[in-house]
């Protein structure tokens, strides 16, 4: 299961017990991986997206991973720092939101259960960044402190690691922006610091190479995404999770990238996401037996999406009314097959 931000967590940026049943609800997914999670206080760019900085966030988390341990199911948490993808009004001091560089994002983000455009952010100071690589290294204890499996780092869609990525967002002249060795440097900071505490078997890494979303652009996304793989291929993560395309949305989104070459380059696991059919699942699985597919949005609305793939049942569709915040409802009322077959139960 892909991460989905729900927008459902409670005061202080807490998961709750709601948050718990809808994560059992699809724990034979085999791997879930929780929604994006903000690293820091700063780190957050949409209402009521759920943290894990302090100790009612662990709390509140081991709720969570109880529950999906309790149905034999696996959980990651995806850890997430927004940088610029943000709003004054989420901001703590009110203040500015972060980025590599001070450009606007051409993003939205969600307040007050509105989309409103992405504020103007300013750029981080040099002596700055050591302390945000810190908040991924305490994040990855504070996850494990509350039961998780591993973590995910998101350095996918346009977030503040895509932001240092790309030459679009980062036009820095320090250490950390110009040649692509240099805008790489703060993710693979980050996935050392990581892998420091958690270990290399329980820290994956999500990237989205030619994905446009909230805002991202690159002059050259296959340099750019061959040298950030080999470089991976080092470290040696769980897996590699990777958006093929744009993200919700075309999967040949620039045609010219060749996401085969750049599976290659990775011995490990690679976790394929974006529009997956089944059909797409079952070339990709039967022809690479280390890769395992994603689905996103039809975990929404089919908690049993995976007895609904092997039975090739019919799929419910998504209800987008309900996809950010609110209850229960089109959260953790869609119904299983099970359930429509027995109704009464
Ligand atoms: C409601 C919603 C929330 C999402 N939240 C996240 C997120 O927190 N982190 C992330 O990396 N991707 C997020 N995504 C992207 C999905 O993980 C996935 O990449 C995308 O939906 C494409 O996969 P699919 O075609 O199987 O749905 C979100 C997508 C949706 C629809």
């Amino acid at each position: 299961m892909a991460p989905l931000t729900r927008s459902r967590a409670a005061a202080g940026h807490t998961a709750t017990d709601l948050m718990a049943e809808y994560y059992a609800q699809r724990a034979s997914a085999g791997l879930i991986i929780a929604e994006a999670s903000q690293i820091s206080p700063q780190g957050q760019g949409y209402q009521d997206t759920p943290g894990i900085y302090s100790e009612a966030q662990i709390a509140g988390w081991r709720l969570v991973t109880d529950a999906v341990h309790k149905q034999g199911g696996d959980i990651f948490l995806q850890l997430w720092h927004v940088g610029r993808v943000s709003h004054h009004a989420l901001q703590q001091d009110g203040g500015q939101p972060v980025a590599p560089s001070a450009i606007q994002a051409d993003a939205m983000t969600f307040v007050d259960g509105e989309f409103v455009p992405a504020s103007a952010p300013r750029a981080l100071g040099l002596h700055e960044i050591p302390g945000i690589v810190d908040d991924y290294r305490q994040a990855t204890v504070n996850a494990l402190a509350a039961g998780f499996d591993g973590v995910e780092i998101h350095a996918a869609n346009g977030y503040l690691i895509d932001q240092f990525l790309r030459d679009g967002s980062n036009h820095r002249t320090d250490m950390y922006g110009g040649s692509i060795e240099n805008r790489s440097r703060f993710l693979l900071q980050v996935m050392e610091a990581v892998i420091g505490v958690a270990g290399a078997d329980r820290v994956g890494i999500r990237l989205s190479p030619v994905s446009p979303a909230n805002g991202v652009s690159d002059t050259d996304n296959w340099s750019l995404f061959s040298y950030l793989v080999d470089q991976l291929e080092q470290l040696h993560p769980i897996y590699l999770h990777v958006i093929e395309g744009a993200t919700m949305s075309s999967r040949d989104y620039d045609p010219a990238f060749d996401f085969k070459r750049l599976r290659e380059r990775y011995s490990g696991t690679y976790i394929a996401n974006n529009g997956y059919t089944r059909e797409l699942a079952l070339q990709l699985t039967e022809s690479d037996p280390k890769a395992l597919v994603a689905f996103g949005r039809k975990f929404i609305s089919n908690p049993d999406l995976v007895q609904r793939l092997a039975e090739d049942a019919p799929l419910q569709s998504l209800d987008k009314q309900t996809l950010y915040g609110g209850g229960a409802k089109g959260y953790t009322d869609y119904p299983t097959l099970a359930d429509l077959l027995h109704p009464d139960d």
